[in-house]
């Protein structure tokens, strides 16, 4: 489904690798679990992958399209959730809704079931009618998730998504991310809350230091693992 290919990037004229030959192969239908700690490169690797950042060296596609060569192609089937949730402060919250249904196309009546599903679910019907200046930092991030949702992408990607959420709102999160997987899309998000995917992920990767140092189910990662405990255990005692 998301095929990322011996993928490099260095940062300050090569003087920073952030991400160093870097290969991926997830699964339709699965979630895919991307940790690391801060400064490990998860964000510069995803960026890639969305389009924000071109790669110095190696290949990303999404389902057998090129991301790099068929842009437009690749974007229609993926949402994107960033770490920042950053929006445009002078639109009303279902401008800015309306703004990424005409992007992505999506037909009227779709947009409207879909608005009114996620705008209960996470709490922000009220607030659609504002300007997004008065949002604060949740808010704009449920905004967000629920623009990323209008277009139900083949491929979800998230970028430390449960940061600044509410218990309840994560909480929708986790189960929209199941059922998504249960429809067999695929989910693929970058977090630090180790607990979070040690429930919820089919499989998980480690980056440290740009390279990915361990990759598999949490029964793979266990069986490696001197202690065979927790995905902190294997966390702490790879990332040292
Ligand atoms: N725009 C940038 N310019 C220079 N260095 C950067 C930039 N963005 C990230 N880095 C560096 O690249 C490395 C990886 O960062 P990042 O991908 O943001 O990691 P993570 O998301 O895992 O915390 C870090 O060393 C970070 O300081
Ligand atoms: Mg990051």
């Amino acid at each position: 489904m998301l095929k990322l290919k011996n993928i490099s990037k260095s940062y300050g004229k090569g003087t920073i690798k952030a991400v160093d030959d870097v290969s991926l192969d997830i699964r339709p239908g699965e979630i895919f679990g991307f940790l690391g700690p801060n400064g490990a490169g998860k964000t510069t690797t995803i960026k890639m992958v969305v389009g924000l950042l071109k790669p110095d060296t190696g290949t990303i596609s999404v389902n057998n399209i090129d991301v790099w060569e068929e842009p437009l192609k690749a974007k229609s089937i993926i949402s994107y959730v960033p770490d920042n949730p950053e929006v445009y402060d002078r639109l009303k919250g279902i401008e800015y809704l309306n703004f990424i249904g005409d992007m992505y196309g999506i037909p009227k009546e779709q947009r409207q079931r879909k608005l009114e599903h996620y705008l209960e679910l996470f709490n922000i019907k009220d607030a659609v009618g504002d300007l997004i200046a008065s949002y604060s930092h949740g808010m704009k991030q449920k905004l967000v998730l629920t623009s990323a949702l209008l277009n139900d992408p083949k491929l979800f990607i998230l970028d430390e998504p449960m940061v600044g959420l509410d218990p309840k709102s994560s909480f929708n999160l986790k189960e929209i991310m199941r059922n998504m997987c249960n429809e067999g899309k695929t989910v693929f998000f970058s977090t630090h809350v180790l607990e979070v995917a040690e429930k919820l992920c089919d499989r998980i990767a480690i980056i440290n230091n740009g390279k990915i140092i361990a990759l598999g189910t949490m029964e793979e990662l266990r069986s490696h693992a001197v202690e065979r405990k927790s995905l902190e255990n294997i966390f702490l005692e790879l990332t040292e």
